[in-house]
């Protein structure tokens, strides 16, 4: 059987989805609609998990749930025994809905507002991870209100710059996120949050950017966060015996991207951990347990969107548009970072591509595209395409823009399919409007 990536292709020239012809699964669900296969989320959560064991250390991956949030994701992480992150009072309830347990999840976010903090507390989350003075206050007095001690660690940026958009590069001096090290801010907030009687500050976070393959970048914010670990135990005698590293692994998205497999997260991940262990070992300092924060690279290339073409047109020496019934309400990616993505017709995967188009969506705006420059066989009306990659970031930033549905979540394994969201309907839609 013929393969692209990690899916197979039938001697029909259909792609296999999940072990289902697409076609049929484009017959049960319609489209646009976004399918994910679990069995790749679980290998990639098990290759990280094989690096704790390879490495010997302690720790755990979190999944960072912005990159895909539902009941269901939430559901297949604790079967995989992983920790969570959340952002918002939104991803925390919808975790808490499914009984995900609460001490396993990581609350983030540069301005958590006073009733997510409240909600958190109260829910008695593991971890809540500070990103501003404001807000160590906060925590302090709710904490003390429920008379509770709050585990928390404070967002620290290391200056580390990945090679990324700059909208997704987040550990720069000048970045919303964080506090610096080189001006001194993290020793401030750090000596603030040490202050307060109900906060117990177990470690320090950073995130130093996304879509990253270079395990270059994770070892020197390894090294600049071990010397500061340092620092603080000379100066103030301070034992933290946890580090978060964060999230960024890159993903496949279109040819010239470098192609990861399964195992070389394993690989990449173990090299990290074991630059912990020998930064921690030379200053001779407890070896924290580790935590990573990985999104996108778990379920996003689990993911495929399906689109069914609408219209073909072509404009005389300059350019051909495909018109599918998607676009930026669904997968805004294109518009915002002028991301990359694969497209093919999911029925005609062994065909040769004759024909250059621009595929773009349905919404009143001229930006509105799903990817530029796509070589596809003979295409028409009626005809399907399919977006590789698009697990991650995708269901997690749709939007009602233009008052289009938001297309419905469908997990796939061991040959069965499933729905993970419906299809938002019309009624959804107007259920708030007054
Ligand atoms: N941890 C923290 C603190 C983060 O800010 C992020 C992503 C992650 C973990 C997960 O990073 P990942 O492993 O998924 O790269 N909407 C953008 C991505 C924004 C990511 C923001 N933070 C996109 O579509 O590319």
């Amino acid at each position: 059987m013929e393969k692209f990536r990690h899916f197979t292709i039938g001697d029909n020239g259909h792609l296999i989805f999940g072990g289902i012809d697409s076609e049929d699964l484009i017959k049960e669900y319609g489209t646009p609609s976004y399918f994910l296969d679990v069995s790749y989320i679980e290998s990639v959560c098990n290759a990280y998990k094989n690096a704790y064991i390879r490495s010997e250390m302690l720790g755990s991956i979190s999944y960072a749930s912005k990159a895909l949030s539902c009941k269901e994701i939430y559901r297949i992480m604790n079967n995989q025994e992983t920790f969570i992150d959340v952002v918002s009072g939104g991803e925390l309830f919808t975790a808490l809905s499914v009984d995900f347990p609460a001490e396993k999840i990581f609350f983030h976010g540069n301005n958590k507002t006073d009733e997510e903090l409240d909600f958190a507390i109260k829910s008695h989350v593991g971890m809540i991870v500070i990103d501003s003075y404001e807000e160590a206050e906060k925590i302090q007095k709710i904490a003390e209100k429920y008379a509770l001690t709050q585990k928390v660690m404070i967002r620290i940026n290391p200056g580390v710059e990945a090679h990324t958009h700059h909208y997704i590069q987040t550990a720069k001096v000048d970045s919303k996120f964080g506090f610096s090290i080189s001006n001194g801010e993290a020793e401030r907030i750090i000596k603030f949050t040490l202050d307060k009687s109900n906060l117990m500050l177990t470690g320090l976070h950073c995130h130093i950017g996304s879509q990253i393959f270079e395990k270059k970048s994770f070892l020197i914010a390894v090294e600049k966060m071990a010397s500061f670990y340092y620092e603080l135990n000379k100066k103030y005698g301070l034992i933290l015996n946890e580090l978060n590293l964060g999230g960024g692994f890159g993903i496949w998205y279109s040819e010239g991207d470098i192609e990861f497999s399964v195992s070389d997260y394993t690989d990449m991940l173990t090299d990290v951990l074991l630059k912990v262990k020998d930064e921690f070992n030379a200053k001779n300092l407890y070896i924290p347990t580790v935590y990573f924060e990985p999104g996108r690279s778990i379920v996003g290339e689990a993911g495929i969107t399906f689109y069914k073409v609408g219209s073909v047109k072509r404009i005389p020496n300059i350019k051909n548009y495909i018109a599918v019934d998607g676009g930026m309400f669904e997968n805004p990616r294109f518009a915002l970072y002028q991301a990359k993505y694969t497209v093919k017709n999911p029925l005609k995967m062994t065909e040769k591509g004759i024909e250059k188009f621009t595929v773009a969506g349905k919404c009143c705006e001229s930006g509105d595209l799903i990817a530029e420059d796509v070589i596809l066989p003979e295409t028409k009306a009626g005809d399907y395409l399919c977006v590789f990659s698009t697990g991650a970031y995708n269901y997690s930033m749709a939007s009602n823009y233009n008052r289009n549905p938001v297309p419905p979540v469908i997990f796939v394994k061991d040959k069965k399919s499933y729905y993970a969201v419906k299809k938002q309907t019309y009624s959804d839609i107007i259920r708030n409007d007054v």
